[in-house]
This record gives C-alpha cells, sequence and structure tokens, in this order.
C-alpha cells in the first residue's frame, strides 16, 4: 500500500465535505437550483477576493482567465507593461504577443519581487500604456510581490492593473479593493480547495471602459457576455456544474475560518517550513518568500528533478521541482489550501528523507524538529494588521 500526499502548489489536497459535493447528480445549468448556487459562488468569491466588483466565473484553467482578461482589455498594437520575475510573468507575456500587444518588459531575475519604482518609472515612459500585468504570488519562484504598492502606483495612471492571483488568492493576503487591483484572476486548484478547471475574474469600473473598447476577437471569454448572464444567475455557456457545487462548500469552510484567519494560518505555515528547511541546512531560493509555497536551493550535485521523481515513486509524496531554467536547480513544497501543520511535517519530513537517501549532508529530524517548535503555537500570532482605514468585505 503506498498513502500519497499532494504537497504541490496546485492542484492541491480537497477537503473531503467538497470532493463528495462532486458525486452529487448532476444539476441542469438554467434551473433555479443552479442559480442558488451560483450566488452563492459568486458572493463567496467576492468575499475571498475582497471586492465589490463585477465577478466572473470561466469554466478554463487559470491560463484560460489570464487569457481572458488580455483579449477583454488589449487590442493589437496597445502597450502594455509587464512585471516578470518568473515563469508566469513570462506567460502574462508571451499571451500578450499573441494578441499583438507591444510588451514593455519590466523583468527582475527569477527570485527577486518586482521593483515598484521601476513600474513608476516605465509607465513614465509608457504613458499610453493600457495596462499593467503583475503576478501575486510567483509561482514557479515562490515570491510574493508588494500588490499594494503597487496597485497604487498605478491607480494614478489612466492605466489599468491586471493582477494573476492564481496561486496566491485564498493564502496570501490580497485586498482587491483596497489595493486597487482592476483585474484579478484567479484559479479553482489551489487556495480554494476546489479540483482544476474554474478561472474566476474580477472587473473594477476603471477596467470596463477598455472592456468595452477593445478590438481583439473574443467569444467564450467576453466580459460583456459573461456580465450579462449574472442577473439571470447563470453563465452564458454551460458552466462546470459539479465544480461549481463543489466550491460553494469550499467557500463555505473560508467563510468559517475568516478569510484574515486562512491568511495567518498560511503565514504560520510558511513559516514553520522556512525554519524547517533552514534547520536542515539548505537554503530558500528567495529573500521575498510568499506564503503559500516555498522554494528551495538543492544541495550542490543533486538533481532536483530525481528528488521530485523519487520522493512521489518511493514514498508517495508528491513536491514540486522547479520549470524552465529552474528545473533541477530548486524544489517547492506548498503550504496551499486545505493544508494544516501536518502537511508541512509531511513534506519536510519525506525531502529531509529523500536527501538523505541522495547522499545529502542531512541529519534526519532535524528541519522536522525545527518546524514541529514553530507548530506547536497556534496560527494567530500570524493575523494580518488591518488596513488602515478599510472596510473589510464580509
Ligand atoms: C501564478 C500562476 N499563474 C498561472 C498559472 C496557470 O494556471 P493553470 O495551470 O490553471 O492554467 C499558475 C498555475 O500553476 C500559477 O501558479
Amino acid at each position: 500500500m503506498k498513502k500519497h500526499y499532494l504537497i504541490t502548489p496546485g492542484p492541491t489536497p480537497i477537503p473531503p465535505e467538497v470532493s463528495s459535493k462532486e458525486g452529487l447528480p448532476v444539476l441542469h445549468h438554467r434551473t433555479s437550483e443552479f442559480g442558488v448556487y451560483f450566488v452563492e459562488v459568486i458572493e463567496g468569491l467576492k468575499y475571498v477576493f475582497q471586492t465589490r466588483n463585477d465577478l466572473f466565473l470561466i469554466t478554463s484553467s487559470g491560463t484560460g482567465g489570464m487569457e481572458s482578461a488580455v483579449a477583454n482589455l488589449i487590442s493589437a498594437g496597445d502597450t502594455a507593461i509587464v512585471a516578470a520575475s518568473g515563469a508566469f510573468g513570462e506567460r502574462w507575456g508571451k499571451i500578450l504577443a499573441s494578441y499583438g500587444a507591444q510588451v514593455v518588459w519590466v523583468r527582475e531575475p527569477d527570485g527577486q519581487a518586482i521593483v515598484p519604482s521601476k513600474i513608476e518609472e516605465a509607465l513614465k515612459k509608457n504613458p499610453q500604456a493600457k495596462a499593467v500585468f503583475g503576478q501575486h504570488t510567483e509561482t514557479s519562484t515562490g515570491v510574493v510581490n508588494d500588490v499594494q504598492k503597487l496597485g497604487e502606483i498605478v491607480s494614478k495612471t489612466p492605466a489599468v492593473f491586471v493582477l494573476d492571483a492564481i496561486s496566491g488568492l485564498g493564502g496570501q493576503e490580497l485586498r482587491t479593493d483596497d489595493w486597487k487591483a482592476d483585474v484579478v484572476v484567479a484559479g479553482s486548484q489551489k487556495g480554494l480547495m476546489t479540483a482544476p478547471g474554474l478561472a474566476m475574474v474580477s472587473v473594477s469600473r476603471k477596467a470596463w471602459p477598455l472592456v468595452e473598447a477593445a478590438k481583439s476577437p473574443r467569444f467564450y471569454f467576453d466580459y460583456r457576455t459573461l456580465r450579462k448572464s449574472i442577473p439571470e444567475k447563470e453563465t452564458p455557456y454551460t458552466p462546470a456544474v459539479t465544480l461549481i457545487v463543489s466550491m460553494a462548500e469550499a467557500l463555505r469552510q473560508i467563510k468559517d475560518e475568516g478569510i484574515e484567519n486562512v491568511w495567518a494560518r498560511h503565514a504560520w505555515l510558511a513559516h514553520a517550513t522556512r525554519e524547517g528547511v533552514k534547520a536542515m541546512g539548505l537554503t530558500i531560493f528567495t529573500q521575498t518568500p510568499c506564503n503559500v509555497l516555498t522554494s528551495i536551493n538543492v544541495p550542490a550535485g543533486l538533481d532536483g528533478k530525481k528528488i521530485v521523481k523519487r520522493t512521489r515513486e518511493e514514498y508517495g509524496v508528491s513536491i514540486a521541482g522547479g520549470q524552465v531554467q529552474l528545473e533541477g536547480k530548486i524544489v517547492r513544497l506548498a503550504h496551499m489550501g486545505y493544508m494544516g501543520r501536518f502537511d508541512v511535517i509531511i513534506g519536510l519530513s519525506a525531502l529531509e528523507m529523500m536527501l538523505h537517501d541522495m547522499g545529502a549532508k542531512i541529519e534526519l529530524g532535524k528541519g522536522v524538529a525545527a518546524a514541529q517548535r514553530h507548530l506547536q503555537n497556534p496560527p494567530a500570532a500570524f493575523a494580518p494588521a488591518p488596513a488602515p482605514g478599510a472596510a473589510a468585505i464580509r
């Protein structure tokens, strides 16, 4: 028997109460019964996003949500600023290029956060820019960006701020409205504790004139069509009904815990993971780590790809490796969504054992013990400071 553990930054484990909803008889999507779920999910997502903006559900993975933002905001020839420091930042640029946008790159090396003053500069040099595209948490490197600062900078210009919060939402603090993020994209399979297959996008008032004016071809992803069907409590086309019904349960659980407590729990798990990694004698890949995953430098002489493969095959523990140029060089442990203190222990313990198996100078139990010391305390100490003057969305 091999028990399997999913310690990857998406897909993530799903609470049994959520996955059991996937087994219910499929509802028809043009019924009042479905309408009740639809409204509950939209309202629940607005709470997790902390937004009063329009919010749409799209049946696609997160990348579909990203493409929808580009198709609805950008016309061929428009200038768009991309703040990138990893694989998902690069993805914004690739999507934009395929829609014929003039991309102005503001790149930082992998593992570094976006420098807000460079975005300010890019906006000054490119006053015609329609939008700034960036990541909340860059999953490929484990970095968190200063979204609040970036939002403040972009809000002072005519450009809109488009944020990929696919891995950050529901784990890392995000206050969409207070932090002036105009278009925010998320996905079901990460902090939202639901199976893969749904994207969601919030759209601010500032962004709507761009949506109305954009000339890019769009049909399935057209926000105007999606907006029209909201009062009908449905989506324009057949949605992933099963995922919506199960997500309603996941959102109930998030609401019961309270979004600030969810953020605090993630900060607590992230802290314990980092302390465990350091106690093992390893180093964290970034100086600006996010709270939803930890990226760890692979010890010299070892291959990260083999670590990931063997950890899964021999111990039944799935962790993530590095992507693109980081392949083999880092491994990533998730603490995202339906995860608690013993998920951290499993991830660290599996890594510790595998590195030991592979001949690294690792003393078994050291990382686990360090994490245990932090995990004995409750997460309350990690509660985020209330945003000054902010009216939290309940
Ligand atoms: C930050 C970020 N952006 C985009 C994506 C792509 O999402 P999907 O694989 O659901 O299309 C991911 C998925 O890992 C992600 O973490």
